[in-house]
C-alpha cells in the first residue's frame, strides 16, 4: 500500500471493526481491516448498473421516490439520479456518517458529486431500520451494503438477504416497485428466496469494468 495515502478511518457502528479510505495516484480506495477492498473508483460498472437498471423500468413515473442503500463512492446514486427526471427524489442511507464526509471531500469528484444534487436526500443511519419506517413509500430500492448475501462489513447486514429482510424490503414499495440487489458473485439460494416471496426477478451480470474480466451479479425484482 506504499502508493496509497491514508486519508479517513471510520468506526463501523455496532462492531469493532474499521474502514479506511486511501488515495492512491489516480484512484481512491475503500478498505476493510486486514487490506480488503470494498470498493475502489477505478472499477464501478456494476455500480452504475445498479442505479440505472431499475430507474430505468420506472422512468415514466413523474415524481418517482426512490431509496440507495449504502452511499459508498456515490456512483449507484449518481447513475440514479442521471436516470431519473428532474421530479425524482433519491434518498441515500449510508450507515457511516464519515462515509458521507468523505463524499463531499475530494472522492466526491469521482462520482459527478451526486449529494449536491437537489434532488438527494442523505439519511445517515441504519438503512434496514429506514425499510421498517417506510411501508409503500418507494418505486425503486436499491441495496448495496455489503458484498451481497455473504456480507463482509458486518454480520447484522445478512438479515437484509434473509426471507424476513426482503419481505421488509418488498412492503417498502409501492405496487408495481422494482427491488433491486447487488453481489460480488451469483447466488442461486437468493435467486430462488426472491422469487418465493412472489417478486418477478430477472438475474443480470455485469461487468464490474468495461466489457471484460470480472463480473457481478444484480437481481431486479418487481412487486
Ligand atoms: C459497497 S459500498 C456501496 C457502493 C455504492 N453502490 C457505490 O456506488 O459506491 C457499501 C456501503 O454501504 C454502507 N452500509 C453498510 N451497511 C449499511 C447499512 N446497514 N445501512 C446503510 N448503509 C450501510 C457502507 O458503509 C458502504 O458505504
Amino acid at each position: 500500500m506504499s502508493d496509497w495515502t491514508l486519508l479517513g478511518k471510520a468506526q463501523i457502528p455496532g462492531t469493532d471493526q474499521f474502514m479506511y479510505l486511501y488515495q492512491g495516484k489516480d484512484d481512491f480506495s475503500i478498505k476493510l481491516a486486514r487490506g480488503q477492498e470494498l470498493m475502489n473508483t477505478r472499477k464501478h460498472g456494476s455500480e452504475d448498473a445498479l442505479g440505472e437498471l431499475p430507474c430505468r423500468r420506472i422512468k415514466e413515473v413523474h415524481n418517482a421516490r426512490v431509496l440507495i442503500g449504502g452511499l459508498g463512492m456515490g456512483f449507484t446514486l449518481a447513475a440514479a439520479l442521471r436516470t431519473l427526471g428532474p421530479h425524482a427524489e433519491v434518498t441515500v442511507a449510508e450507515l457511516i456518517p464519515e462515509v458521507v464526509e468523505w463524499n463531499r471531500g475530494p472522492l466526491g469528484e469521482r462520482s459527478g458529486r451526486p449529494l449536491e444534487d437537489p434532488r438527494t436526500r442523505v439519511h445517515v443511519g441504519d438503512v434496514v431500520r429506514l425499510l421498517k419506517q417506510s411501508k409503500g413509500r418507494f418505486d425503486v430500492i436499491a441495496l448495496d451494503i455489503d458484498n451481497g448475501p455473504e456480507g463482509l462489513t458486518r454480520s447484522s447486514n445478512n438479515w437484509l438477504y434473509s426471507l424476513m429482510g426482503v419481505a421488509t424490503a418488498q412492503s417498502a414499495l409501492k405496487p408495481g416497485g422494482v427491488l433491486a440487489y447487488w453481489s460480488a458473485a451469483k447466488d442461486d439460494d437468493f435467486h430462488d428466496l426472491l422469487k418465493s416471496c412472489g417478486l418477478l426477478v430477472d438475474q443480470v451480470q455485469v461487468y464490474a469494468h468495461g466489457h471484460k474480466g470480472a463480473r457481478h451479479t444484480l437481481w431486479l425484482a418487481t412487486c
